[in-house]
Order: structure tokens, then sequence, then C-alpha cells
């Protein structure tokens, strides 16, 4: 089960492989900003992963498509509802919250 650590606070939390990141992410209690609820269409749970980004889902056309659209994306950005877990540990950090 991968470990998700959140950034800035620190926290951890484990996840089931094939769950998404925000979901990890608002078991653990965490306010992310969701809008659309998890349809990748709103970019509002844009997180950079920090670490352990190579074992996520890669990353489809659409969410490619809608992070082009937000300001501020760089290399290690990804809509948290459309990454999913895999074995390894991440490391996210958590730009927008409710
Ligand atoms: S919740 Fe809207 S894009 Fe992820």
């Amino acid at each position: 089960m991968p470990v998700v650590t959140i950034l800035p606070s620190g926290n951890t939390a484990e996840a089931a492989t094939g769950n998404s990141v925000l979901s990890a992410l608002l078991s653990a209690g965490i306010d992310i900003a969701h809008k659309c609820d998890g349809k990748g269409e709103c970019g509002s749970c844009h997180v950079f992963v920090q670490d352990g980004r190579k074992s996520l889902s890669r990353i489809q056309r659409a969410e490619n498509e809608k992070l082009d659209t937000i300001v501020g994306v760089g290399s290690k950005s990804r809509l948290a509802c459309q990454a999913l877990l895999g074995e390894e540990n991440v490391t996210v950090e958590v730009l927008s919250f409710v």
C-alpha cells in the first residue's frame, strides 16, 4: 500500500493502489479544492508531485489539456483526481484548499 506524504503539512496517509491522489487526500482530511468532484474538468485539484511521479498513472490527453489552461503549471503538475496511485510512495504538494 503506497504512502502519500502531503506537503506543506508533512502528514502522511496510506491509500490503496488504483485510488486517485484526490481520494487519498480527502480521506486524510485534507480540504483540497475539487470543484468538479473528480471529473478532470475544473483544474482546482492541481497539485505538484514532488516525489514518486513515475509510480502514478500516466497523464492522459484530457488531463494534459486541462493542465495547459492552468496558471502556474510546471513539470511536476498533476490533477489529483486523475493521478492514480501505483505501488510506490508519493509526495504531493497541495496548492489550493477549500
Ligand atoms: S476535481 Fe476538478 S479537475 Fe480534479
